[in-house]
């Protein structure tokens, strides 16, 4: 297999591990971010696993320059069999803390950015008949927490407006397969340069899972055709918790969602670059872990069972009858 796979947000975190996760496969994958050094060296990966790279310096927030990024994929490339919207960029603060033009920035990445990706792509898919977009997504399009209104406000849009579009496709009856894979949290490069004004360094919400099982999960998705999957067991309770008490969450993320998401490490100010306008240093490579490989999980059970739902739906009708029947052999 060697399809054509766009990947934005490829120079760090969870893209760069799923270009690597295409790459096993031989994929062409065009490698869409700012930074030249985390995409050079991304090519690097690419290459080293059996894909083929090309890397398309690109701002998602600007749909005349995503528009010129497919453009330049396919004439280089070849037709986009995948195209994945992963890039984003956040703001950690309380919401009077930030600025509208940061607010405005950080919603034009995450969601329009998104929404260029998608627009690029299904007109390309729609004219063919065939292709996959996958969005990558998050637990927090489901539910809000502190200290990340710009964040989940643009992932609860992300997936009002994919919702809007899935129904267009089916509408036309296009080929087209478009997916949302939501997201616990992750070990990525976001907590080493996304824009922070807390006093202390930000993690993921834990459990934290490394990004290579975020990028399995995405390369899973764009192959089958199940409209979302979560990944993480954090994903599945926070969206539970959301349908069935969304007044207990609200208590329980006031008590606890300001110190889960920081570490004991003061901050000092912050660091001293973030990439909410601009990459960080243009030639640096920051890779795709972030800082927490000590504490990070390399496996999740509910994803594997989420893969495989009919086998772990079978065991579990299996398990529940040879339970039935010996206890009622027991009366
Ligand atoms: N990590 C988590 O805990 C977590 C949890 C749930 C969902 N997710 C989702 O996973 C995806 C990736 O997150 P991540 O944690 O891997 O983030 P990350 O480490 O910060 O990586 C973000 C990527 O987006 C790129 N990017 C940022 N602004 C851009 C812009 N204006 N134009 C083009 N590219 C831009 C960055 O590269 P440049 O700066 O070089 O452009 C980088 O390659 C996101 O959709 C996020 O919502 C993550």
């Amino acid at each position: 297999m060697s399809d054509v796979v766009v990947i934005t947000g490829a120079s760090g975190g969870v893209g760069r591990a799923t270009a690597r996760r295409f790459a096993k496969d031989g994929a062409k994958i065009a490698l869409v971010a700012r930074g030249q050094g985390g995409l050079d060296a991304a090519a690097r990966d690419v290459e080293r696993l059996g894909g083929r790279a090309l890397v398309l310096p690109t701002d998602v927030a600007d749909a005349d320059q995503v528009e010129a990024a497919a453009q330049a994929a396919e004439e280089e490339l070849g037709p986009i069999d995948v195209w994945i919207n992963d890039a984003m960029a956040t703001i950690y603060a309380e919401f009077l803390d930030i600025e509208p033009d940061e607010y405005r920035r950080a919603t034009e990445v995450t969601y329009h950015g998104m929404v260029w990706g998608t627009r690029t792509a299904l007109k390309r898919m729609a004219e063919r008949n065939r292709g996959t977009i996958v969005q990558v997504s998050s637990a927090l399009a489901f539910r809000g927490i502190p200290l990340q209104a710009p964040y989940c406000g643009a992932k609860h849009a992300c997936k009002g407006f994919t919702e809007s579009v899935l129904t267009e496709i089916r509408h036309n009856g296009w080929d087209v397969h478009l997916t949302m894979v939501h997201l616990a949290g992750f070990n990525t490069t976001q907590f080493t340069w996304g824009r922070t004004k807390l006093p202390k360094q930000t993690q993921p919400v834990p459990p934290i899972y490394q990004p290579e099982i975020a990028a399995d999960a995405i390369h899973w998705a764009a192959y089958h055709r199940r409209r979302q999957i979560y990944v993480g067991w954090p994903t599945v309770l926070n969206i539970l918790g959301e349908r069935v008490a969304p007044w207990f969450l609200d208590w329980y993320l006031a008590k606890t969602g300001y110190g889960s998401q920081m570490t004991k490490q003061p901050l000092n100010g912050g660091p001293s670059h973030d990439n909410l306008y601009e990459p960080v240093d243009a030639d640096e490579d920051r890779g795709s872990h972030g800082p927490f490989d000590d504490k990070a999980h390399s496996h999740s059970f509910q994803t594997s069972l989420t893969k495989h739902r009919r086998l772990a739906g079978s065991l579990a009708a299996g398990v529940g009858a040879a339970t039935g029947a010996v206890l009622l052999r027991k009366r």
